[in-house]
């Protein structure tokens, strides 16, 4: 099964993809974690699209239809993927069209977190992830059961998103607005989109994604 998490920054698509993961097996492909990974790695990728991130803005298409190709290339994919914050653009929701034809796969579901967006910038704000293993918390909705210590992997530091502070936020939800929520119409055509609550708690909304994915909903 292959799916598309489709939502505003703060949303929850990663972690609800982190969740399936866990408990499905399935791969979670976000270009977001990908390009902070190369900027990390100052590849020159990363060098590129740096400056970008930070001013909350969107890289450019081929470079994230590219790598997104790159990974579906890797078998690991075919135990189904979580397309989390991508695609963004119209141009890109063509190019995974084709990147999965090409590949003989298909999608099954997109499901829209559908969220209040003054909401958001509090979730943005509040967010922290384990440095070790990248799980995700947040200082009011999901703190680690043990202060200080990742639930998963038992890592004590973590770290914060350059590009999560208000003033960022903002240019990011712009940016959604504009760019991405216009694609939903195309695989609306296609009767692929589900939405959830994104504003119910995160059991909640994991609740709701699975009753799509087991096709209960
Ligand atoms: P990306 O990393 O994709 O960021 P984003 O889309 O802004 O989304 P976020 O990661 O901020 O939100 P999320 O929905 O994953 O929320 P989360 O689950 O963490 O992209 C970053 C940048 O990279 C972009 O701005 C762009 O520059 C570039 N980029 C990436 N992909 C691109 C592409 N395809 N094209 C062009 N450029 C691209 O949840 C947030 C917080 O809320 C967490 O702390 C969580 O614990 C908490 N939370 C989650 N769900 C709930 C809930 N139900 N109730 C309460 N709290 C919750
Ligand atoms: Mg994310
Ligand atoms: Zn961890």
């Amino acid at each position: 099964m292959n799916i598309i998490l489709l939502g505003p920054p703060g949303a929850g698509k990663g972690t609800q993809a982190k969740r399936l993961e866990q408990e499905r097996g399935m791969v979670q492909l976000s270009t977001g974690d990908m390009l902070r990974a190369a900027v990390k790695a100052g590849t020159p990728t990363g060098i590129q699209a740096k400056a970008v991130m930070d001013a909350g803005e969107l890289v450019s298409d081929a470079i994230v239809s590219g790598i997104i190709g790159e990974r579906l290339d890797m078998e690991d994919t075919l135990k189904g993927a979580i397309f989390d914050g991508y695609p963004r653009t119209a141009a890109q929701a063509e190019s995974l069209d084709v990147l999965l034809s090409e590949r003989g796969r298909q999608l099954d579901f997109v499901i829209e977190l559908e969220v209040n967006e003054d909401a958001l910038v509090e979730r943005v704000e509040g967010r922290f992830t384990c440095a070790n293993c990248g799980e995700g918390y947040h200082d009011k909705f999901k703190l680690p059961k043990v202060e200080g210590t990742c639930d998963v992997c038992g890592h004590h530091e973590f770290k914060r998103r350059p590009d999560d502070n208000a003033e960022t936020v903002r240019t990011r939800m712009a940016e959604y607005r504009a760019k991405t929520a216009p694609i939903l119409p195309f695989y609306e055509a296609k009767g692929l989109v589900k939405k959830v609550d994104g504003m119910a708690d995160i059991a909640e909304v994991g609740a709701q994604i699975d009753a799509i994915l087991d096709g209960k909903a």
